[in-house]
């Protein structure tokens, strides 16, 4: 079957001040597959995730979002079209239960407002039977039906997770960006998290965007991994493809050496090694070729 993208960004730049954040990028997302970007910290993951959803606005490129350009769009109007996302910190409300966290972002979207709640408007109960339902169909669906009413900051760590992914399914999108989902997760809870973002998109039909750190992480499930360092795409492909590009692995290796390398992209102590070896040898070889070229040049004539 053909691949068709459900979003596409062209050359998309963003600076702050001197520093270009995000550099000509052009990425696609495709539609039915579960896509990642990862890359070293401060490579622009975030940021890119912040122009696609509207809240920075792009210097340069473009980006569509099944035919309609998305850039000066402001955050509600793209989910309107059907773009949620979550955010690399928890963003609830922590004194509110996990159903009341998904029923205030339902309410801003459903523009239900405080006159007729008060009053109890005819058009507010249904509107607020549907939110209703709609709530406790997506808290059952990632795993919270047995903790509609507990205060959302007395939930452990990954469940605070899954009510951030109920409150972005709650709006029906066709797709979901995840910002480092699995951020400070024990393995366990890692791993529980993954099946869920494959049920997303298996049972939903939901395209699923994560941003990623950890290439271990992303391994398991996703089919396209696009690479971002210094705010350049790097390299993209399939999990196996990218993990062994000599240009990731440079790049996971320049930030913080072999450990680096070992953390994010999940190679075994002697691998990263090796990785590093290559790498040194790489330089040393370079640099002598470009000495010993210095001689030979002009004895041409
Ligand atoms: N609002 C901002 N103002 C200034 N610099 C920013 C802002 N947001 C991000 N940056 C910088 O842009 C670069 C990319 O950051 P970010 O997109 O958060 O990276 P990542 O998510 O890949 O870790 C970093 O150098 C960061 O400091
Ligand atoms: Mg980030």
């Amino acid at each position: 079957m053909a691949e068709t993208n459900l979003l596409e960004a062209r050359g998309v730049t963003k600076r702050f001040g001197g520093l270009t954040a995000v550099s000509g990028v052009d990425y696609n997302i495709v539609k039915g597959k579960i896509n990642a970007i990862i890359g070293p910290n401060g490579a622009g993951k975030t940021t890119f995730f912040n122009l696609m959803t509207g809240i920075y606005k792009a210097d340069e490129g473009t980006i569509n979002f099944e035919g309609k350009n998305l850039i000066g769009l402001r955050p509600d109007q793209v989910n309107g079209l059907g773009v949620s996302r979550t955010f690399q910190n928890i963003r609830l409300f922590g004194n509110m239960t996990a159903i009341e966290n998904v029923l205030v972002g339902m309410h801003k979207r459903l523009n239900i407002d405080m006159v007729s709640t008060v009053l109890r408007l005819p058009v507010f109960n249904k509107q607020e039977d549907r939110a209703h339902d709609k709530a406790l169909d997506v808290l059952s669906f990632v795993g919270l039906g047995d903790k509609l009413n507990e205060i959302s900051r007395n939930l452990p760590y990954g469940d605070q997770r899954r009510l951030e992914i109920a409150r972005a399914l709650a709006s029906d999108p066709q797709l979901i960006l995840l910002d480092e989902p699995t951020a400070g997760m024990n393995p366990q809870e890692s791993a529980d998290a993954m099946a869920l973002f494959r049920k997303i998109r298996d049972q939903r039909g939901i395209t699923v965007l994560l941003i990623e750190h950890d290439m271990k992480v992303v391994m398991g499930i996703s089919e396209r991994i696009a690479v971002l360092d210094y705010g350049k795409k790097i390299a993209e492909g399939s999990p196996e493809e990218v993990r062994h590009n000599p240009r990731v692995v440079e790049a996971y290796l320049g930030r913080s050496g072999t450990e680096g390398a070992q953390e994010g992209l999940g190679l075994s102590a002697a691998e990263a090694v090796e990785a590093a070896l290559k790498k040194a040898e790489a330089e040393a070889a370079a640099e002598i070729t470009s000495t010993s070229e210095q001689p030979n040049a002009p004895s041409k004539s």
